[in-house]
């Protein structure tokens, strides 16, 4: 790769919103990093980036939720020379169901790809952002606002993302460095399949916003280097609304919403 263009490393970018978010960076001229694990899908992406963009598009296959995943995608980044603009913290997943009846490798797994492996690639990719007045996107959740019954750990997850993110946003204030915690509401893409969650209330028989429609708004947000952006006013309504419910209702209430149907 190697050209003039800035680089732009976005997890999670063979599906859904992480692909979405891959094509508004190379529609801005970046040079792009495609990193996931189904690397045939990223491939047809890359080809058809690269021929619609005139960018650089480099597909590196990495399982994130193993414990040496992060730290691998960057020593690889970095032994071919590539130095990051922009980190697109997005790769990530959901499980559905009763906390009693996970196995404990499995909620685990979840924590290390959506929780360990931001931190990780952030803190390893900081000199390279810092160097060039960087970009940072993480994708949270509007369940990073409220306990969830049913999905209990992958919320957890998501307050541990928002947290994280606007608090390393307000020491890297004056930097150069801009961080962006994305907060989408249930979102039409490979999530509902892998978290085994179409009975749910929530995304049942909903009409939910698109993959494309959520990274492109998103992608603005981190343009305007904006710290939480939650795409959608009804789910921005619905995040005000927590600030005056007790947060027991408030957990009811999610409880409801989320159980089978
Ligand atoms: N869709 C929603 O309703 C919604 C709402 C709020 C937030 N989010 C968040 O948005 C992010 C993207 O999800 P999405 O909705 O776009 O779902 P998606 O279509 O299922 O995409 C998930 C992406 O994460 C990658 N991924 C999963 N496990 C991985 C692993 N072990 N190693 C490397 N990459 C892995 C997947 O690639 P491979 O399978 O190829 O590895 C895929 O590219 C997630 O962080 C999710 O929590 C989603």
């Amino acid at each position: 790769m190697r050209s003039n263009h800035k680089i732009a490393l976005i997890t999670g970018a063979s599906s859904g919103i992480g692909k979405a978010l891959a094509e508004n960076f190379a529609q801005d001229g970046y040079d792009v990093i495609l990193a996931a694990r189904s690397f045939s899908k990223m491939e047809s992406q890359a080809a058809y980036l690269k021929e619609r963009y005139n960018i650089t598009a480099t597909v590196i296959a990495a399982d994130l939720e193993s414990h040496e995943g992060a730290a691998n995608l960057y020593k690889e980044i970095k032994n071919s020379g590539f130095m990051l603009s922009a980190l697109a913290n997005n790769a990530g997943y959901g499980t559905f169901g009763e906390f009693k009846d996970s196995t404990l490798q499995s909620e685990l797994a979840m924590m290390q790809i959506n929780m360990n492996t931001i931190v990780v690639l952030t803190k390893l990719f900081m000199p390279d952002l810092l160097a060039t007045n960087g970009k940072i996107i993480n994708t949270a959740s509007t369940a990073a606002f409220q306990p969830g019954p049913y999905m209990a750990v992958y919320y957890a997850t998501k307050a541990f993302v928002l947290s994280f993110s606007e608090a390393i946003a307000a020491e890297l204030e004056g930097t150069g460095v801009t961080v962006t915690a994305l907060c989408p509401g249930p979102t039409a893409s490979g999530f509902q399949d892998k978290a085994d969650m179409h009975a749910s209330a929530l995304v049942k028989n909903k009409n939910l916003p698109i993959a494309e429609e959520v990274a492109a708004l998103g992608y603005r947000a981190m343009q305007r280097g904006q710290r939480v952006y939650i795409p959608g006013i009804v789910n921005w309504l619905m995040v005000q609304s927590l600030r005056f419910t007790p947060r027991s209702l408030v957990t009811k209430i999610v409880k409801a919403m989320s159980k089978p149907i």
